[in-house]
């Protein structure tokens, strides 16, 4: 009974078949165009799902950091620089006093042994190269040797520097 002729007899049926629904497809598309394919949409309804991601806020500038800086949040900062550093002049410890940092003159604590590296910075500590040292003085003064690994906050360094000027 399933000889050569009903198999291939079979198998026509099928691609007809499928034939049928592949011209019924192209015929219903060519009669039926969607009227507004292609206009406008009449309104838009904002799910805020496809929101660009805010943008990162702005950091802020330095003088604005300055502008809000708080001495007695950056005394809380302090203890990061306190193993190396005091504040009452003339003693040094593995760093240099910091007494009147602000605005001194760059590697100028006598009897300090200096790297030699903190030139690299200029002359004075402003407290916008201050900021920038600290930031990380590897970058700022390649060679240093401050082993310190930078605070990448601009408005926690305000507040340091601001701290370390109240102190002085
Ligand atoms: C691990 C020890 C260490 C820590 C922590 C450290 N410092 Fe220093 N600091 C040094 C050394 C050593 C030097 C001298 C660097 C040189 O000669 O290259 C130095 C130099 C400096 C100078 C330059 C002073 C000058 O006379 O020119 C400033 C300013 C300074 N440090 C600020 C800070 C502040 C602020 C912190 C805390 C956020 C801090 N340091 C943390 C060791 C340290």
């Amino acid at each position: 009974m399933f000889d050569t002729m009903v198999l291939t007899k079979a198998a026509a049926a099928f691609c007809g078949a499928l034939l049928v629904f592949l011209l019924g497809n192209w015929a219903a598309s060519a009669i039926y165009v969607p009227r507004n394919a292609g206009a406008q949409q009449a309104f838009i309804i904002d799910t805020g799902a496809d929101d660009a991601p805010a943008e990162a806020v702005a950091e802020l500038t330095l003088e604005e950091a300055f502008e809000v800086a708080d001495a007695s949040a950056g005394s809380r900062l302090w203890a990061q620089c306190r193993a190396c550093h005091a504040l009452e002049e003339g003693r040094n410890g593995v760093g240099p006093y910091l007494h009147g940092v602000v605005n001194r003159e760059i590697g100028a604590v006598d009897g300090f042994n200096y790297s030699g590296a903190l030139t690299q910075a200029g002359d004075l500590w402003t407290p916008e190269v201050l900021s920038q040292f600290l930031l990380n003085p590897n970058a700022l003064t390649p060679g240093t040797s401050m082993s310190y690994r930078g605070m990448p906050n601009v408005q926690d360094r305000a507040n340091l520097i601001a701290y370390i000027e109240s102190e002085s």
